[in-house]
């Protein structure tokens, strides 16, 4: 017999907003220290007001999602942009993806390189026929797009990666899902991977499995990026909600899914409806929506 399983820790929040609706998320894992629980929420919070204020002059998802996602990559209390984790080889590889749900396209970029914004590059890629690229596309693209090489190694990050390689810290990515005032909606998700992974260990983040939105609902992953993968995540989560479910009904089902495979990840999701949810089956997540700020 084996030993008893300690419980899962578990988290659910709710609620249902008119439009317009924005939440964010910065990471689920462990939970941080007081103080950067502290800053990350002041970060979260001061990044969605600015966005929600342009959603509520009529900004579309779609541009609000990548707006929100550009700001959080700019802030360097979060595992992506500025902030990235370092894969074991000391490199920095950043992943994002955009989904824009009117028109149910997906484009993202896998582990770009010398750029702190891989959310430029998907929102870019969301006018062309190609929807992912890999590293030397991404290159090629921040090249057309006149984006110069930029390094996004930090002290902190140089610091976080050398206590990696010791401790496997996997905690990270930000997200952002909308819900506009014309009843669009998008997800944006960027990630640096998961602490000192495998190099060039590609994160669920740039795949439909992270970020998934359709005219039914918009979700954004964190977490576990293996465990997003094998569960088919958010586009699990959208196919619930297009065939009847509420997104809360879905979000509940997928959780008892989670625990009973002991899972660590979490989402924010919205749905056509402005019913929210944010759910978390790590020890923390970070996020913040709009529902809550008014
Ligand atoms: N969810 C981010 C990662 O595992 O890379």
């Amino acid at each position: 017999m084996g030993l008893p399983q300690p419980p899962m820790p578990i988290a659910l929040y709710h609620g249902q907003a008119l439009p317009p609706v924005l939440l964010l998320h910065g990471g689920a894992g462990s939970l941080p220290d007081p103080d950067t629980q502290k800053r990350r929420q002041e970060a979260l919070a001061g990044i969605g007001a600015a966005v929600l204020a342009e959603l509520a002059q009529g900004l579309s998802a779609v541009a609000a999602v990548a707006l929100a996602v550009e700001k959080l990559e700019d802030c360097p209390l979060f595992n992506a942009g500025r902030g990235a984790a370092l894969q074991s080889d000391g490199l920095a590889r950043l992943s994002a993806s955009l989904m824009d749900g009117a028109r149910q396209k997906f484009s993202g970029v896998m582990l770009a390189t010398h750029l702190i914004h891989p959310s430029r590059l998907a929102a870019y890629l969301q006018s062309r026929e190609e929807s992912v690229v890999g590293p030397l596309g991404a290159q090629l693209i921040a090249r057309e797009l006149g984006i110069p090489p930029q390094s996004p190694l930090t002290q902190a990050a140089i610091e976080r990666w050398a206590r990696a390689l010791a401790e496997k810290d996997r905690s990270g990515t930000v997200g952002a899902v909308a819900l506009d005032r014309n009843g669009r909606l998008a997800a944006a998700t960027s990630t640096g991977g998961s602490g000192a992974n495998f190099p060039e260990r590609v994160s669920d983040s740039a795949t439909v499995a992270g970020n998934y939105a359709s005219s039914y609902a918009a979700i954004s992953s964190t977490g576990i990026g293996e465990q997003i993968v094998d569960d088919g995540l958010a586009v699990r989560l959208e196919t619930r909600v297009r065939d009847g479910q509420s997104l809360l009904a879905a979000t509940q089902k997928t959780l008892e899914e989670a625990q009973s495979l002991r899972r660590r990840y979490g989402w924010i999701g919205v749905a056509r409806t402005g019913d929210w949810v944010v759910a978390c089956t790590a020890e923390a997540i970070a996020w913040w929506g709009s529902d809550r700020a008014l």
